[in-house]
């Protein structure tokens, strides 16, 4: 018996960021579009808790108590008291340390593939609890589509989205890590007046309407800056894309995958080909959004 679990990478069309909290977190205006690239999650009973990876990226990902699949197993198991002991085995599509959070989907499909197995009964909002806890990122892997995340990202307000964004994402050379993009976000606004993070409406409308001119005007990355800062030759992915047609390149989340948004399928593939040719980059891959989130294939 063993449950699949296949979850969606994500890119934030918005993501403002507010002054560091005092538990070290920033309040952030955070628009998650989930993406049509994906991680697969299978559990079947063992005698401990392991965990197992496969993919192009499968020598990064960590296989200890580290790895959040392996805590949202720990974490379902302690709430119904019960034991842990599975095998969750990742077919790992999404980057690792990419801001797409694979690390979340991970997480999150561990979760509803190990709430399969088990039977628990959990309703969604204890699931949504314990992602939660598992990290800020996690609730929306699980839900998918386009939210709007409050608080440190966790909090989700469901968003309507009009129609299909095409996407193409660049995997850079190296991996950047959430905190110290963070960190470089606070050293680089030291002094400022940081204001609240609010959500833009008109980027809103935009995923209402489908309307990719109109979402390609108004995407906004608050950690952009931080991340190229750490990684300067992510403005040459940058550029490229945007040399090939995209209608607008950013970062996604705090990278250092950078994400094109194209008017169509043909321009997708146009500006993954010169994305290619351009040595400015480790691999490039198109995908489609929304993508539902976290859903079980086999049971
Ligand atoms: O919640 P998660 O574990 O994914 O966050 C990873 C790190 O990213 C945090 O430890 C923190 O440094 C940073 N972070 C933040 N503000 C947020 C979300 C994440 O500073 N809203």
């Amino acid at each position: 018996m063993s449950v699949t679990v296949r979850v969606p990478a994500k890119v934030n069309v918005q993501l403002s960021v507010g002054a560091a909290r005092p538990d070290g977190f920033h309040d952030l205006a955070n628009v998650f579009l989930a993406v049509g690239l994906y991680d697969e999650v299978t559990v079947a009973p063992a005698d401990t808790l392991r965990v197992t990876c496969e993919g192009p990226d499968a020598a990064h990902v960590p296989l200890d108590r580290t790895n959040l699949a392996a805590r949202a197993a720990e974490a379902l198991a302690a709430r119904y008291g019960r034991s842990p002991a599975v095998h969750l085995h990742i077919a790992k599509d999404i980057p690792v340390a990419g801001g797409m959070a694979g690390g979340s989907a991970d997480g999150a499909g561990a979760l509803l593939a190990c709430d399969a197995l088990w039977g628990t009964g959990a309703s969604r909002a204890e699931l949504l609890d314990i992602c939660a806890e598992l990290g800020s990122d996690v609730p929306f892997s699980l839900v998918g589509g386009a939210a709007l995340g409050t608080g440190r990202g966790e909090r989700l307000t469901a968003l309507d989205v009009g129609g299909t964004f095409r996407w193409v994402f660049a995997m850079a050379g190296r991996g950047l890590s959430t905190p110290a993009v963070f960190r470089e976000f606070d050293r680089l606004g030291a002094g400022a007046d940081i204001p609240e993070p609010v959500a833009s409406a008109e980027l809103i409308a935009a995923l209402a309407k489908g309307d990719p001119d109109a979402l390609a005007a108004t995407v906004s990355n608050d950690l952009q800056a931080a991340a190229l800062s750490l990684y300067p030759e992510l403005a040459d992915t940058l550029a490229a894309g945007l040399a090939a047609g995209a209608l607008t390149a950013l970062v996604s989340g705090s990278g250092p995958t950078t994400a094109f948004l194209v008017r169509d399928a043909a321009s997708a593939e146009t500006v993954a080909r010169s994305l290619r040719a351009s040595g400015t980059c480790r691999t490039v891959r198109t995908a489609a959004a929304p993508a539902p989130g976290a859903t079980v294939l086999t049971a």
